[in-house]
């Protein structure tokens, strides 16, 4: 069958693979019908990401069906539609054992660190099989984008009418505006592109857009929002290092700062500013099995409304072509969803 492979950062290849083969105990056979291209596949494929390794089959935001489960498994049989939680953990591992699936020692991530689903049919541990009645394979490959924002925003601990802070206005920003809307919190967005702060204000429905402006420009149209509180949360969903050492000068006394982007670089920050306002700094990185049960339900009960978030469709054949197109934000992509055919 055939495969894409990102053979080195640049240099995808349409490739042939053996078939797979019978699901194992506790695995499940999944033919592959969606793929959700997303930041981490853009990294992958500029060589700046630094956990992926090549050649790799992509993939990890998966819409699927099941064709047939290995011994032991109950909670999915053939034909459920599901969505894929990729983070394939070591269940004895110390985070593991403490809950913390997302951040486990041993983590493999599909699509990074192992093959992922571009790719018509493989099997994955039937335990990150989230199944729903109702959604289409489309839907469930948005799952795990939205899962990310989710959690960034648990780790928040996001209130009703608190006004929350997101930087960055990418897919990540906009799946953490999906959840501080459903916590009803007042939700402002600053990022550098306007076409994107256009897109959460009239699409979104945000209070606040800011455009980013250096030499504390942002800083007092921030402070003019909250009657010079600023925010006593703040999201950053940049992954750049300039804007996550900035982002503290934008969180108010007693406040959180989520880093939910990530950097390979360091983070600076004067301590005063952290220890006078008496901040909390919280990592968020993937997201926990029960973000994605909550987030089908959402989608199901027309809580979270997928169809704006689709903007750009491939085949198989189509992506190796299209993909360059999918890294540039003014082509105005959000989600580029592969169909994935065999
Ligand atoms: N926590 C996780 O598990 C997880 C999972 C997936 C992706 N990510 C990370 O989340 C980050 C965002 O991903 P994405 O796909 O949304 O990326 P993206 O590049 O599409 O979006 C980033 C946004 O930030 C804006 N931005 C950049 N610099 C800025 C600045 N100084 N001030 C204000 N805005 C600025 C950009 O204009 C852009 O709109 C990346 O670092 C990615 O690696 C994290
Ligand atoms: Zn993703």
């Amino acid at each position: 069958m055939k495969a894409i492979q990102l053979e080195k950062p640049g240099k995808f290849d349409l490739i042939q693979i053996p078939e797979a083969t019978s699901p194992g105990p506790g695995e499940a056979l999944v033919r592959v019908h969606r793929v959700g291209i997303c930041g981490t596949d853009i990294s992958g494929f500029l060589g700046k990401m630094p956990f992926y390794s090549y050649p790799r089959i992509p993939g990890h935001e998966l819409g699927v069906e099941v064709l047939e489960v290995g011994s032991g498994v109950t909670q999915v049989q053939p034909g459920d539609r599901c969505s894929i939680e990729p983070y394939i953990n070591n269940e004895s591992s110390f985070a593991s054992q403490r809950g913390s699936t997302n951040c486990c020692e041993d983590l493999k991530v599909l699509g990074v660190h192992i093959d992922g689903g571009m790719r018509p049919r493989f099997l994955v541990p039937a335990r990150k099989l989230h199944p729903s009645e109702s959604l289409t394979f489309e839907q469930l490959a948005l799952v795990e984008t939205l899962a990310i924002g989710c959690h960034a925003v648990n780790r928040g601990q996001a209130q009703a009418g608190e006004n929350v802070l997101v930087i960055g206005a990418g897919p990540i920003g906009l799946s953490a505006i999906e959840f501080l809307r459903i916590a009803k919190s007042k939700i402002t967005v600053l990022d550098v592109n306007q076409q994107r702060l256009d897109f959460c204000k009239h699409t979104m429905k945000v209070d606040h857009t800011v455009k980013f402006e250096a030499e504390g420009g942002s800083l007092s149209a921030l402070q003019n929002l909250t009657d010079g509180h600023l925010y006593t949360l703040v999201v950053d969903a940049t992954g750049n290092s300039k804007s996550m050492s900035n982002a503290l000068n934008y969180v108010g006394h007693t406040g959180r700062l989520v880093y939910v982007g990530i950097t390979t670089e360091e983070v600076h920050f004067p301590h005063p500013l952290m220890h006078r306002r008496e901040m909390t700094l919280l990592a968020s990185r993937n997201a926990l099995p029960a973000d994605f049960t909550r987030i089908i339900k959402l989608i199901q009960d027309g809580k979270i409304d997928t169809r704006p978030w689709i903007t750009h469709r491939s085949s198989m054949e189509s992506l190796i072509a299209d993909f360059p197109s999918y890294t540039k934000p003014e082509t105005g992509v959000i989600k580029a969803i592969v169909e994935i055919e065999g």
